[in-house]
């Protein structure tokens, strides 16, 4: 009797609130899945297209070919996957709203001091949503494209300043962060 009031009280202990820490436990491994699923393929879409036909060729691949695989992805997992930035070059799409801007400026501070940026990463349970932000950060591929501007071919400054007039991606450097996939769902 004595041990089935233990096992009782055991199981009550590990279904109450340590219950909720492992729903959200496994959210967070969730969304770390989804975010991380698109940035490899984006990579090797980009390197390929700039090595067969050179940057200003690569220019749809994260115009277009981005925000395809996202919408792909949502479609698989069910998650909203999107593109957001503090110096956004699509102001379309890539505005962040007021959580994604404060993960954005905390990771920014966190690279600054040290932190690996590829490391930078938040995920949370806010009301019946959970949200995960994972930064994005400069390697040398992606400074042909948003690199200092006098370092920009002039191909790739004219399509840019075409397509976006309000561009503000440019004037990066490697390790820091361009940006973060942010990805959510309605619980
Ligand atoms: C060939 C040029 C090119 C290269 C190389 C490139 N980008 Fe971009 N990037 C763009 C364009 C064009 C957009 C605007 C996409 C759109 O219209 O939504 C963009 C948008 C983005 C966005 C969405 C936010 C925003 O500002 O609109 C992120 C994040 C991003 N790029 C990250 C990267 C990273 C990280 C790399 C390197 C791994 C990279 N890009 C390499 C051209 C490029």
């Amino acid at each position: 009797m004595k041990k089935i009031l233990l096992v009782g009280a055991v199981l009550a202990a590990s279904f109450g609130p340590t219950s909720v820490l492992a729903e959200e436990d496994a959210l967070l491994v969730e969304a770390r899945k989804v975010a991380t699923s698109l940035p490899p393929k984006l990579i090797a879409a980009l390197q390929d297209e700039i090595q067969k036909s050179g940057a200003e060729a690569a220019i749809p691949v994260c115009k277009d070919m981005a925000p395809k695989m996202a919408g792909e992805i949502s479609q698989q997992t069910g998650w909203k996957v999107k593109r957001v930035s503090l110096k956004a070059r699509n102001d379309a799409r890539a505005i962040p709203d007021a959580w994604e801007k404060a993960a954005l400026e905390d990771f920014d501070k966190r690279a600054a001091a040290g932190e690996p940026p590829a490391k930078l990463e938040k995920g949370e349970k806010i009301g019946n949503e959970y949200r995960f932000v994972k930064a994005l950060p400069v390697q040398p591929l992606c400074l042909g494209c948003h690199g200092p501007i006098d370092q920009l071919s002039p191909g790739i400054k004219a399509a840019l300043s075409q397509n976006y007039p309000n561009d503000r991606a440019t004037g990066y450097s490697e390790g820091q962060i361009r940006g973060v996939i942010s990805v959510r769902k309605s619980l």
